[in-house]
C-alpha cells in the first residue's frame, strides 16, 4: 500500500508539500502546472495569436537527455480539474500524449526513463507518465522542462493525470561499431488504485514507439544517445547486420505493470515467499505487544521442555540425574513452582537407586558389579548419542 498513497497527491499536495522542487519553492512560479492553458477560442476572443506546439521530442542536453511527447492513440483522457477532489474521465477525449524523459544516468552507464532505469532493463521498471494535451505548447513545454517536472523532486500536483506504463522494449546490434538498438514500445497506459481505474491499450496500427541508438566508444565517454526519433510499427527496423555481416540478434523483454506488486512479480515463487513473510512481519509490527508475548512463551516453553527431558533422563538414567540435579542446584531459584514439587520426588528417586547401589558390593558379588557398570557405560554412550535430540 505504502508507495501507491503517493499516487494519490492532488493539487493540493503542493500547498502543503514543504518542498515543492528543485527549481523553486515559490508557489506561483507552478501555476501553469494546475491552471489549463487558454483554448483556440479564448485566445481568439482575447485577440492573441494561437501559441506554438510543443515537438515530439525536445532536446535537453544533446547526447544525453530528451523529452519525448508521445501521441497515445484513442487513449482516454483524465481531467483533473483545479480545486476538484474527483478527477473525471473526458467524454469524447481530446487528442493526448504521454511525456517521456530519456536520460543517461549520472554514472554514464545506463538509460533511464522517467528515472527508471530500461537500459539495461532493471525489473520491475515501475515507470509513471503525465498525460497532457496532444496540443500542448511549446511555452508550457518548456516550462516542465526547465522547472523538471518528470524529476522525482517534484512535489506539486498538477492538472495532468499520469498513468502507469507496460512496454515491450527490444534491443538489437547494428551495422555500426559499439552501436545498439534500442525500440521503446508502450503497450498499455493504466491507472489502478484510484476512484476511476481504466486502461488504455496502446496497439493502434499509427501508433508510434520510440527508437534511439545509443553507443559507448569507450569507457570514460559512457552511453550516449546517439538518435532518438518516433516510428510507427511499420517504420521500425526490424533486423540488422552486425559489422561482421551476420544477421544481428534481437532481444525483447515485456514488462507488464500489473503483474507486479509491492512483493514482485506475482504469481512467481519469489513473490509467494515474500509476500507470505512480507504480510506476517507487517502484521506482527502491528501487534508488536503479541510478538512479545511470543518470545516470551517460546522461552518458556523452551525451558519447561528441557526440564521435562531431564527429568525423564534422570527417571531413565539415575547418575547422569544426580548431576543434572546437582547442575541445577544453583539455577533452582530460577526454577518455576510447580517444577519444584516434581524435583524432590526425583532427589527421593535417585536416592533409592543410589542406595540400592552401594549395597550391592556390601553383598559381595563382584562380577554382578562389573556387569553392571559395563551395562552403565553402554548406556552412556547411547544416552550421547542422542545429544542432538535432547538440544
Ligand atoms: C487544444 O486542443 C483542445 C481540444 O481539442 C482545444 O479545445 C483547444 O482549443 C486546443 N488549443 C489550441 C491552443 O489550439
Ligand atoms: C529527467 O530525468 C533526469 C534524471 O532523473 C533528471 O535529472 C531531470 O531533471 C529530468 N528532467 C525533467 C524535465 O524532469
Amino acid at each position: 500500500m505504502r508507495s501507491f498513497l503517493s499516487l494519490a497527491s492532488f493539487f493540493a499536495a503542493g500547498a502543503l508539500a514543504s518542498h515543492l522542487g528543485s527549481t523553486s519553492e515559490d508557489w506561483r512560479d507552478y501555476t501553469w502546472s494546475y491552471y489549463p492553458e487558454n483554448t483556440a477560442d479564448e485566445l481568439k476572443e482575447l485577440g492573441l495569436p494561437l501559441p506554438e506546439i510543443a515537438a515530439p521530442i525536445t532536446t535537453v542536453h544533446e547526447h544525453e537527455n530528451y523529452v519525448v511527447k508521445l501521441e497515445c492513440l484513442g487513449c482516454p483522457f483524465r481531467v483533473r480539474e483545479y480545486g476538484q477532489v474527483v478527477e473525471h474521465w473526458q467524454e469524447n477525449p481530446q487528442d493526448n500524449s504521454l511525456l517521456f524523459n530519456f536520460s543517461i544516468a549520472e554514472d554514464k552507464r545506463s538509460l533511464l526513463v522517467n528515472g527508471k532505469q530500461i537500459y539495461p532493463l532493471v525489473l520491475p521498471a515501475n515507470i509513471y507518465s503525465y498525460q497532457v494535451p496532444a496540443n500542448l505548447s511549446a511555452d508550457i513545454m518548456r516550462k516542465m522542462v526547465d522547472m523538471r517536472m518528470m524529476d522525482k523532486s517534484w512535489n506539486v500536483g498538477t492538472q495532468y493525470g499520469s498513468f502507469e506504463i507496460s512496454f515491450e522494449q527490444t534491443t538489437m546490434m547494428t551495422n555500426e561499431r559499439l552501436v545498439q538498438l534500442l525500440q521503446f514500445d508502450i503497450t498499455h497506459a493504466e491507472i489502478r488504485w484510484i476512484q476511476n481505474p481504466g486502461v488504455a491499450l496502446l496497439n493502434q496500427p499509427k501508433q508510434k514507439l520510440i527508437q534511439l541508438k545509443l553507443s559507448q566508444e569507450n569507457m570514460r565517454e559512457g552511453l550516449k544517445i546517439k538518435s532518438i526519433e518516433l516510428v510507427e510499427q511499420g517504420e521500425k527496423i526490424t533486423h540488422a547486420k552486425m559489422p561482421c555481416g551476420k544477421e544481428a540478434p534481437r532481444f525483447t523483454q515485456v514488462f507488464r505493470a500489473t503483474e507486479w506488486d509491492y512483493y514482485g512479480h506475482i504469481g512467481t515463487l519469489a513473490w509467494t515467499w515474500k509476500k507470505a513473510t512480507g504480510e506476517a512481519t507487517d502484521w506482527l509490527f502491528d501487534h508488536t505487544y503479541l510478538l512479545f508475548a511470543l518470545v516470551f512463551v517460546l522461552v518458556f516453553l523452551r525451558r519447561r521442555i528441557q526440564q521435562r527431558r531431564e527429568a525423564k533422563r534422570a527417571i531413565e538414567d539415575p547418575e547422569a540425574g544426580l548431576l543434572i540435579i546437582e547442575d541445577d542446584e544453583e539455577a533452582a531459584p530460577e526454577h518455576v513452582q510447580d517444577e519444584q514439587q516434581v524435583e524432590p520426588e526425583l532427589e527421593k528417586l535417585v536416592a533409592e537407586e543410589k542406595i540400592s547401589d552401594e549395597a550391592a558390593p556390601v553383598n559381595g558379588d563382584v562380577d554382578v558389579v562389573e556387569e553392571k557398570k559395563e551395562e552403565e557405560a553402554e548406556l552412556t554412550v547411547s544416552d550421547e548419542s542422542k545429544p542432538s535430540l535432547l538440544d
